[in-house]
């Protein structure tokens, strides 16, 4: 009885010590910074906004998301730090920037060709290897949340990209992937690996020739007004994996990441919904201008590339992993 007693007045006592942090934290909201590195007006920008507006309704303002965009806050390099030490709460970045994090395994999304379409690539991205693969982040105190559609690349330069050759000694800026580096070396090419937020001075000053991006990158950030000529290849596909700090998410209540997850679904829904117009019309808009002239590869130009850059699958299947890449082969049906 005595003992009942106690711990009533103890239950009571938690409770009341429970309380003001709950009135606190109905006052200040968790916060979500989502840090990332391209305009406001591309899949991926327009999905993070999309994920505020439904994260901050859907949790009744207990969580408040705010949005950096176009490197404000971090390059592609510091906010892979910043995640990790938990200065922001969400991240999308390329899945070409994973290497350096130790996961090369991402780096198969940047193999040369190896999708030729949208439906292949989701027969990766959502299917089984998608899934094992961001479970591998959770070694490095991160979970992966979803894919983020992007596109296809194109190529452009200061001078016309059409064969093979024509890449000879050409200064080509790209991610930090190990993959990138052998697709631009298997033609001769001198990558150079740079931030995203430096490439259009690069391009300006002549520091680099010439560069590789969906329409989407390549227009909003307007790197076709430095560049003479863009090659419309789709030799190789760009997208994002959503990324979080795990501590800071598995922390929340379970309620809040109950809404956060949900709007996160549909978030990804819409980005997957709108990336593939958004780079048609971004590659319209950079015709219409008139400021690069565009190279539409012919059907043999094309396999050309694909047999010369088959060199950087040939390299990059030991680090990647045979079985993986051997499961994608599999789903996409590339035949090297
Ligand atoms: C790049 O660095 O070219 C891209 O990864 C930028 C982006 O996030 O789309």
């Amino acid at each position: 009885m005595k003992l009942n007693c106690c711990f009533k007045s103890l239950v009571i006592g938690a409770i009341a010590l429970a309380l003001p942090m709950t009135s606190v934290a109905a006052q200040t909201p968790i916060l979500i910074k989502f840090s990332h590195v391209v305009a406001v007006n591309t899949p991926k920008g327009q999905a993070a906004e999309y994920f505020k507006k439904l994260a901050e309704e859907r949790t009744k303002g207990a969580v408040k998301v705010e949005v950096y965009p176009n490197s404000q806050l971090y390059k592609d390099k510091e906010e892979m730090e910043a995640l990790q030490l938990g200065a922001v709460q969400m991240l999308a970045p390329s899945l070409a920037k994973f290497g350096p994090l130790g996961l090369k395994e991402f780096e198969l999304f940047d193999l040369p060709f190896i999708f030729d379409d949208y439906a292949e690539l989701h027969k990766v991205t959502q299917g089984p290897v998608g899934a094992k693969l961001l479970k591998k982040l959770e070694s490095k105190g991160l979970m992966g949340l979803a894919y983020w559609d992007n596109g296809f690349k194109v190529m452009s330069d200061n001078k016309p990209l059409r064969n093979v050759n024509d890449f000879k000694g050409h200064k080509m800026r790209i991610q930090s992937s190990k993959v990138l580096d052998s697709q631009m070396r298997s033609v001769g090419a001198i990558p150079q690996k740079m931030a995203f937020s430096e490439v259009y001075q690069a391009l300006q000053t002549g520091v680099v020739d010439g560069t590789e991006n969906p329409p989407s990158n390549l227009y909003t950030k307007k790197m076709y007004e430095v560049q003479k000529y863009v090659t419309i290849s789709r030799h190789g596909y760009l997208g994002y994996a959503v990324l979080v700090n795990k501590k800071f998410w598995m922390g929340l209540p379970a309620d809040i990441r109950a809404a956060l997850e949900s709007s996160m679904k549909d978030a990804t829904e819409f980005a997957n919904s709108v990336a593939k117009k958004d780079n048609e019309d971004a590659m319209a808009a950079v015709i219409k201008s008139g400021k690069s002239e565009i190279i539409t590869l012919t059907k043999e130009e094309r396999a050309a590339w694909r047999k010369t850059m088959d060199k950087a699958h040939k390299e990059n299947i030991g680090r990647i992993g045979a079985d993986i890449v051997k499961e994608v082969y599999k789903a996409t049906g590339y035949k090297p």
